[in-house]
């Protein structure tokens, strides 16, 4: 937390308002109050929204509130796109269906899509913002979303980064704006204005199906990944004249359900929310995001759809947010159907409208235009509240230029998989890959004779991408690109010297006789959302039982975990020779794996969440003392820690100095470290710092990161680095209303295995 940020959070203590319904809030400051304190100083894009909102009827602003999928208009009868008609046919239009849309319900903004071409997709954007043009009275552009998540991976032939997990196992935030960059260059121009991500959600709980698009379990690491993306996604003025929004995702509390599945409930303390969750959707605030989108499940108790003190209190007036918040899909509707705390549609509208949603995706239907009419009609709603909301959505598509253009490019799209961001997107994957276990099997021999590779992700492009690839959920290699490598394809040209050879659990025995070594690409299928929804944190047992045929071999075994989150071999690995973790890589994963295998490329990756041992016991490393206090060792409790990660070169850090032993809370003090690469080969080493609190009154984490930095180190090459430790930031935590806390006493800076003591007096 940087310090200006703490005067906001004491504005904001005073601010926060008592925890009650929605509909008994009377918002402070009023709706016309929050207009004005939102004004930006930009008077040309404010006397338009001014102008606008004087011009438009209810219905018109009701209208711009409301977001609908893309299949309610497209030519295809299936509902959704994420399933069922062809690329083609989801992104097309129905133009009767359109103008319905456009003339009757006015609205504002549409999203989603699948992978097609970049000329179809500008051809798409143009028909749509066309019909709009003609049919909305005011010409008020659409702005049109896409959940783009690693990469643009709802385009035809564009750069396919890794997913967010391995992002952040990179620990170079840089690969983060990479992504972001690449996502723009190729989307922006075609009319693409919204982009759904970054996921800040705190990877917080493994078995999750959405814990690949986390950053993993740390809050500092979640927020620098994160307002990377930002800046590279929303600072980018190569792409001018187009601009684009990015989306904070989702806030919050989503990603540590009780029972590990998809939007069920999470009961999260008010002071862990604002220690580990707040953090990284607070860092993207500062960064400046232009949009906000909301949790489908409960805290606490209460769905976030329907949570004032958490939409209102918390984003607005204690983390400062002036943006567009946006429902998540069918969210609004659900606190009927599903949440049951409202008896229907109405109600439902009522309450996420007056806890502070801006707009609804729907998806698809119209019936909150309907319910929000009739409850501004009813005085229940005041037209005050529908402004307030209204203004944030006609200033985000003023601010992204869509008045002056609504258009897309006119000639030919942009190019996509530039050199330049395909090599970004391999040296990505290349750095995310963490190397856990090496008993000296890695890198393999420049004269293996002979490899056996198996594993259900073996030969997978799928596997390698995961979900949010191509499709929600792309269940087929056909729909893949040639040019992407499989595990296997990639090996065969990496060892093009090398017999490698494709087993399955039955002949794995026969064809390894003669073998190397066995490469096993074990893991997950893709999914995304809802259907990655487990009941069990090991690995099927049809792949324990490859993995055990392969033992049996006696050759060595090379495991590699390409899946979305830790899935367990904790029994099987004193017998693998190596095992690597691979995550969801993307479309380069299979190059990156296999030059990590041949030595080609060094390792650098480290674990950004702690891989648990145990289904039953898990618990992240910036864990409380007392949840260690009768347990094993960590070694025992988990497979890999966080930060973890091996090298073809090993590292020495000594030296740890402080530059004062006592400081006040208005004085830094300067940590500094000296790492030595000790082996035989350049390599590159994440270095992170922690600080430990010893003593707080609410019971603090054993460590938690508050600085990292990567370095490349040639033999026998040393550099030293430093770490300014700022009370405000780094010794400071939360109340449970946000409020501040430094206390002083003892505290320890951690690095490499070595700490240091200080006094915060
Ligand atoms: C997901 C969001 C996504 C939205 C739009 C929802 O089901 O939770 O992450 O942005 O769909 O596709």
């Amino acid at each position: 937390m940087r310090i200006s940020h703490f005067f906001l959070y004491i504005l904001g203590l005073v601010l926060i308002l008592p925890a009650c319904e929605p509909s008994e809030q009377p918002s402070t400051p009023s709706f016309s109050e929050r207009r004005n304190l939102e004004r930006t100083d930009n008077a040309e894009i404010e006397s338009k929204i001014d102008q606008l909102l004087a011009e438009m009827t209810l219905e018109e602003k009701i209208g711009q509130m409301m977001q609908i999928n893309n299949s309610e208009y497209s030519l295809s009868e299936n509902r959704g796109t994420h399933f069922g008609a062809p690329p083609d046919v989801q992104v097309s239009i129905d133009t009767t269906k359109l103008i319905t849309f456009i003339e009757k319900y006015k609205i504002g903004s549409f999203l989603n899509g699948v992978a097609v071409s970049k000329e179809r997709w500008r051809d798409y954007s143009q028909q749509l913002q066309e019909v709009n043009m003609r049919y909305n009275r005011l010409k008020i552009p659409i702005i049109y979303g896409v959940d783009h998540m690693h990469g643009a991976n709802y385009l035809e032939n564009s750069t396919i980064f890794p997913h967010s997990i391995n992002i952040a196992a990179t620990f170079r935030t840089q690969f983060s704006t990479d992504e972001a960059v690449a996502v723009g260059q190729e989307t922006a121009a075609i009319g693409h204005h919204w982009i759904f991500c970054p996921v800040v959600d705190l990877g917080a709980n493994p078995v999750w199906p959405r814990f690949y698009e986390t950053y993993g379990e740390d809050p500092y690491l979640s927020s620098v990944m994160g307002a990377a993306y930002v800046k590279g996604l929303q600072d980018n003025v190569n792409t001018a004249p187009y601009r684009q929004a990015a989306t904070a995702k989702h806030f919050i509390g989503y990603s540590d359900p009780d029972n590990g599945w998809d939007r069920t409930p999470a009961d999260i303390s008010d002071q862990r929310l604002q220690e580990f969750f707040v953090p990284p959707f607070q860092a993207l605030v500062d960064a400046g995001i232009k949009s906000f989108m909301i949790n489908g499940g409960e805290v606490s108790g209460i769905p976030v759809h329907a949570s004032y003190e958490l939409l209102t209190a918390l984003l607005r007036d204690q983390m400062g947010f002036k943006g567009v918040v946006v429902t998540d899909w069918e969210d609004v509707v659900r606190l009927h159907s599903q949440h049951k705390v409202a008896k229907d549609m109405k109600e439902a509208t009522y309450k996420a409208v007056m806890a502070g949603i801006d707009m609804s995706m729907t998806p698809y239907t119209t019936n909150f235009f309907d319910a929000l009419k009739e409850l501004v009609e009813e005085g229940r709603v005041p037209l005050e509240r529908i402004d307030l909301s209204v203004a944030r959505v006609l200033r985000l598509k003023l601010e992204l230029g869509l008045f002056e253009d609504p258009y897309p490019v006119q000639t030919n799209p942009p190019a996509t998989r530039s050199e330049e961001n395909v090599k970004n997107a391999l040296e990505a994957a290349r750095e995310s890959l963490v190397l856990i276990k090496n008993e000296g099997i890695l890198p393999l021999a420049k004269d293996t004779r002979k490899l056996v590779v198996a594993g259900m992700n073996a030969d997978s492009k799928r596997g390698l991408s995961g979900g949010w690839t191509l499709r929600w959920i792309p269940d087929s290699d056909d729909l893949f690109p040639s040019y992407v490598p499989t595990v296997f394809s990639a090996l065969k040209k990496e060892f093009d010297q090398t017999q490698v050879e494709l087993a399955t659990a039955a002949d794995i025995a026969s064809k390894a006789t003669n073998a190397d070594a066995i490469i096993l690409a074990v893991g997950e299928e893709p999914y995304s959302e809802t259907p990655g929804n487990i009941y069990d944190m090991n690995l099927d047992k049809d792949q324990q039982d490859l993995i055990k045929r392969a033992q049996a071999t006696g050759k060595p075994v090379i495991l590699i975990m390409v899946a979305g989150r830790p899935r367990l071999v904790t029994e099987l690995l004193p017998e693998t020779g190596a095992f690597l973790w691979a995550g969801l890589p993307g479309f380069e994963g299979g190059t990156a794996i296999a030059e990590v295998l041949s030595g080609k490329v060094n390792p650098s990756g480290k674990m950004p969440f702690t891989y648990p041992a145990f289904v039953s016991h898990w618990y992240p490393y910036n864990h409380k003392n007392m949840e260690r206090f009768f347990s094993h060792a960590d070694s025992m409790n988990t497979i890999a820690g966080f930060g973890h990660g091996l090298s073809y070169t090993s590292f020495s850090y000594t030296d740890l100095k402080l530059d004062k032993s006592q400081i006040t809370g208005q004085e830094s003090t300067t940590a500094s470290i000296t790492i030595t690469n000790t082996g035989n080969r350049a390599g590159k080493e994440s270095v992170l710092w922690f600080v430990k609190d010893e003593v707080g009154t609410v019971t603090r984490p054993v460590r938690a990161l508050k600085h990292f930095e990567k370095i490349t180190l040639q033999p026998g090459e040393s550099k030293t680095l430093t770490f300014e430790v700022n009370p405000h930031e780094d010794l400071s935590y939360p109340s449970k209303s946000g409020e501040k806390v430094l206390e002083p006493g003892d505290f320890k800076v951690i690095c490499g295995g070595l700490e240091k003591a200080f006094v915060l007096n």
